[in-house]
């Protein structure tokens, strides 16, 4: 069994711990928010790639203390925070997109997303078939299974809600460790060899369509979470994958009734000008189904960035390849895709050093 002194940390949190004790919940006050507003208007080019802002562009002033708190929170507190009152009103859709890019450019070096490379990702129903074998679950609007982003960070920034659903819910892995080990000790330990999960056809040139890791393993005393039932059943298709055994499925079932148990799940629902900062290593997120409003520019839209923050941890070994980096403070994670140019890898260099943090992304 593995070390267990991680478990007791504040990440390990209950349902009713994260609803008594909200110090995870950061407000912007009118000052910070008047100030974004100011800073974004100023700054903002219609049409002006991302790659061409840097992080000097963008002073974020008296919001910057509770935005760095909020990551902080993320990072070494709960795993999980939320910052609200960006100033959405008034902000139209790509300045509120860059609102989201300038945060996300003074906490980490942002990391590309998919099959595009795309380093922001609108989280819109677009009418993708999540459960198909190049399947993702942001651009449809589907009820999703729990799972980690793929990168240290996730970053949601709430631009418009749902007419109904779309809910946010959210379970600590850890605590989720801790019940398995307790009840199925048998379950925690297939947990800790082996699962085959699919790319979902967004390789890189030199990444094969699959990769094996445990869905939790240590490092340095720390407990990692890495899952994902629709990778891992997608790369059930994949020629050279081998055919879960009933233990693993057994695992998969259980962790997923565990996730979701009214005492581990918290849930909660975005509201414009919300942003949810979650830390994929000890938090999983899902949400439920939605249903849109008619005109377009009401329709529930999130934007997303995915960070590799300078502060982060060593990570297991085992999770080298995905992240191809484990070395703390590295620039790392995210899916490279079919389109990670020079332009990426010069961006990723230019803001790793901004951040003074080395790069080792090939
Ligand atoms: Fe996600």
């Amino acid at each position: 069994m593995m070390d267990s002194s991680h478990l007791g940390s504040l990440a390990a949190w209950s349902a009713v711990d994260l609803a008594r004790d909200q110090s995870w919940v950061f407000v912007l006050d009118d000052e910070a928010r008047a100030h974004l507003t100011g800073m974004i208007k100023a700054d903002h080019v219609e049409d002006r790639p991302l790659f061409d802002y840097a992080r000097e562009d963008f002073d974020l002033g008296p919001a910057a203390a509770t935005i760095g708190a909020a990551m902080h929170e993320s990072l070494e507190g709960r795993g999980l925070a939320l910052v609200k009152g960006l100033p959405r009103a008034g902000m139209s859709e790509k300045e509120f997109a860059l609102l989201n890019w300038a945060i996300g450019l003074n906490s980490g070096v942002p990391r590309p997303q998919g099959r595009a490379s795309q380093y922001i990702s609108a989280v819109r129903d677009a009418g993708t078939d999540y459960r198909s074998a190049s399947g993702r679950g942001y651009s449809s609007n589907a009820k999703l299974d729990f799972h980690v982003d793929g990168a240290d960070i996730a970053t949601l920034g709430c631009y418009n809600k749902a007419l109904s659903g779309g809910q946010s819910m959210v379970s600590s892995s850890l605590t989720a460790y801790r019940l398995l080990a307790d009840e199925r000790p048998d379950l925690a330990e297939i947990a800790q060899a082996d699962f085959h999960f699919s790319r979902q056809n967004e390789e890189a040139p030199d990444e094969a369509p699959y990769y094996s890791q445990p869905l939790f393993d240590t490092a340095e005393e720390r407990l990692f979470c890495k899952w994902n039932r629709n990778r891992v059943q997608s790369a059930q298709k994949i020629d050279g994958v081998p055919p879960l055994s009933d233990a693993q499925r057994e695992t998969m079932d259980v962790l997923d009734e565990v996730l979701r148990r009214e005492d581990v799940m918290f849930t909660m629902f975005l509201e414009p000008g919300d942003m949810q900062i979650m830390n994929n290593h000890v938090l999983l997120h899902s949400r439920t189904d939605f249903v849109d409003h008619e005109a377009p520019e009401e329709k529930r839209m999130l934007c997303r960035l995915w960070l590799a923050p300078p502060k982060s941890v060593r990570l297991p070994k085992s999770w080298g390849h995905f992240f191809r980096s484990t070395k703390p403070g590295t620039v790392r994670g995210g899916i490279l895709g079919h389109n990670y140019t020079d332009a990426c890898r010069a961006f990723d260099r230019k803001q790793a050093a901004s951040l003074g943090m080395s790069t080792v992304i090939a």
